[in-house]
């Protein structure tokens, strides 16, 4: 099932998400559908919240943004990278901080360098109730970084500079007033 994707603007984006109690959510069936959700808009991370619901689940698969590169230019952190995170909480986040032009579904057609450190560490558990903590770097880092921040309420435009995010206010506002023109399904409701 296709879920619509909440835009800019909807207060649920701004929730702190809230902790999911195993067992009471078919957690299979909702992250197949968040799966689909986000390949049918092409997206490589979906965040609960940017289907409406205000809980800590996200899904990533970054290896579509292998799929194109050559060989060495492989990024290996995205290798089988295909998870599911239930209530995630960033344990460590080290390394040199590196930019990236990043975008979200919520936010279609604004993109904007995105400064994030290059190693994470997070406990989770998976969509079949398996706890796990793990480190993660590189391009599967960010991905995680960016979804993290939707199950804190937080977007990726919150972290750009005051000049970017004066150049992108007029869109924003288009947005989160429904004007928005895109090839997936997206919650318009004003
Ligand atoms: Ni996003």
């Amino acid at each position: 099932m296709i879920y619509p994707i909440v835009p800019y603007g909807d207060p649920v984006l701004r929730k702190v998400a809230k902790p999911i109690k195993l067992g009471s959510i078919d957690l299979i069936k909702l992250s197949e559908d968040m799966f689909e959700t986000m390949y049918a808009a092409s997206g490589v991370g979906l965040a609960a919240p940017q289907i409406g619901m205000d809980i800590r689940l996200f899904v990533v698969d970054g290896r579509p943004m292998n799929e194109d590169e050559d060989e060495e230019e492989k990024d290996p952190s995205l290798v089988n990278f295909k998870k599911v995170f239930v209530n995630a909480t960033i344990l460590d986040e080290t390394g040199e901080e590196w930019g990236f032009e990043e975008g979200c579904l919520s936010i279609p057609g604004v993109r904007g360098e995105v400064f994030r450190p290059e190693y994470v560490k997070i406990h989770y558990w998976d969509e079949h109730g398996e706890e796990h903590e793990d480190v993660f770097e590189g391009f599967a880092a960010r991905i995680i970084q960016h979804e993290y921040d939707h199950i804190e309420g937080i977007l990726f435009t919150d972290h750009l500079n005051v000049v970017k995010k004066r150049m992108i206010k007029s869109k924003l506002g288009e947005i989160s007033r429904g004007k928005v023109s895109v090839d997936y399904k997206m919650k318009l409701s004003r």
